[in-house]
């Protein structure tokens, strides 16, 4: 956290309307504790995402403590920086306006997380145990909009979306099992009419307790949207594993190959694993999407957590992830480091079967497996190249 020179300073308000003109939906990379660090966000901004959430940091620590300052968020001085959303994890209004106030300058906007049903969160009333406290959600969303409008930044939504100095402030929240609780939620936390609380609400349709595996809850989404949809941009995070596959319908959904036109204009300078070939998979879809069954004509976005991980190029039209994008996430952890084991853990998610229909992998199983023995990043480096170099020779392993 040292220069905010290099931020784009767009204000996310500015990219949703751009993604409106553009006549699709705004394409976003979740937050991800442990894995939505800046290596990956600069990846999936390299691949046509337009807007990248940090992992949930827990502001009460991030303030009190310069080392998890230092550990917990990282920008990028000489390099792409992505529009970024910082999360966080905090139940008092004061700790989060406080967290939110020390990374304005080099961030676009700040989100709290309402919705990590985690024991641990939910013990400490974070997390999904805020979606059964409405009015603290709503304070802790009005004191950060105060502290940085008193910090001098722009936070009036709209009104500040040309604005360099711009903000946003949002809330990402999970349903309630009643879904009336949730519309009470809502409808708290945005506060009144002309003047809404936060620039926008990302909605993962499941309740605190539903399993991943579980699809997520369509028609919740569609009360949700079709009621506030008109009032605040909305995002979807859940099952959205690729583009042409999604389980519902809207106007800003293009069908087809989407053609994202928000993309980094610095991509990575050196390629560590030399190719010839551009990509493993070209962008189309092994199998037909499934009948859309619900119509969402207010949905603003798509978030992707999972799908995102194995398939960092999926909102470029990518059905599974080709070999460049590894090469570039690789790339950058070069320039912005990450722990080994998680970079391990990464390249073997972007090799394997991805989340969407196009189940192909980069690499067999046993090649997965060897991946995961390599011992440090040369050894990975290595293994990498000469799995590369036999597919270029035309044998496999
Ligand atoms: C590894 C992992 C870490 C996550 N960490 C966070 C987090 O820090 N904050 C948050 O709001 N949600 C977090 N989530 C939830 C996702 O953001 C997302 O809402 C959820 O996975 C559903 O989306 P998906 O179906 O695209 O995976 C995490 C999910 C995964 C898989």
């Amino acid at each position: 956290m040292t220069d905010p020179s290099n931020v784009e300073l767009i204000h996310p308000l500015k990219l949703f309307d751009i993604a409106k003109n553009e006549k699709r939906l705004l394409y976003t990379s979740a937050p991800m504790v442990r894995y939505s660090k800046l290596a990956f966000r600069q990846t999936v901004y390299a691949y046509g995402t337009d807007l990248c959430w940090t992992p949930m940091i827990l502001a009460k620590e991030f303030n009190r403590n310069r080392f998890a300052r230092d550990s917990d968020f990282t920008i990028s001085t000489n390099g792409p920086q992505p529009p970024t959303i910082v999360q966080f994890g905090a139940n008092v209004p004061q700790e989060l306006a406080r967290a939110s106030s020390l990374v304005a300058p080099f961030s676009n906007g700040v989100d709290l997380n309402c919705g990590c049903p985690q024991s641990w969160a939910c013990a400490e009333t974070l997390g999904a145990a805020l979606m059964e406290k409405r009015e603290l959600v709503r304070d802790m969303a009005v004191e950060t909009r105060e502290q940085l409008r008193r910090d001098g930044w722009g936070v009036d939504k709209e009104k500040d979306i040309s604005n360099p100095k711009g903000k946003s402030v949002s809330v990402k929240i999970r349903v309630h099992k009643d879904i009336r609780k949730t519309i009470d939620f809502i409808t708290t936390v945005l506060g009144p009419e002309q003047d809404r609380h936060i620039d926008w609400l990302t909605i993962h349709p499941r309740t605190r307790s539903t399993r991943s595996s579980t699809p997520i809850n369509l028609e919740a989404l569609e009360i949700l949207t079709s009621t506030f949809g008109t009032r605040v941009p909305i995002l979807l995070s859940g099952d959205v594993f690729a583009l042409e596959t999604l389980p519902f319908t809207s106007p800003t959904l293009l069908t087809g190959t989407p053609t994202p036109t928000i993309t980094t204009t610095t991509a990575p300078r050196n390629t560590i694993i030399t190719t010839t070939s551009s990509s493993k998979h070209p962008p189309h879809n092994q199998n037909p999407p499934p009948s859309p069954v619900a119509s969402l004509p207010h949905l603003s976005g798509l978030m992707s957590a999972r799908a995102i991980l194995c398939n960092p190029a999926l909102f470029a039209g990518h059905p599974a992830c080709p070999w460049p994008a590894v090469e570039t996430f690789l790339n950058n952890v070069v320039r912005c480091p990450l722990p080994f084991k998680l970079v391990q853990h990464h390249v073997s998610e972007m090799c394997g079967p991805g989340m969407g229909p196009d189940k192909s992998a980069l690499l067999t199983k046993p090649e997965r497996a060897a991946l995961m023995a390599c011992g440090n990043m040369l050894d990975l480096m290595d293994f990498l190249d000469a799995v590369r170099g036999v597919r270029r020779d035309g044998f496999t392993l």
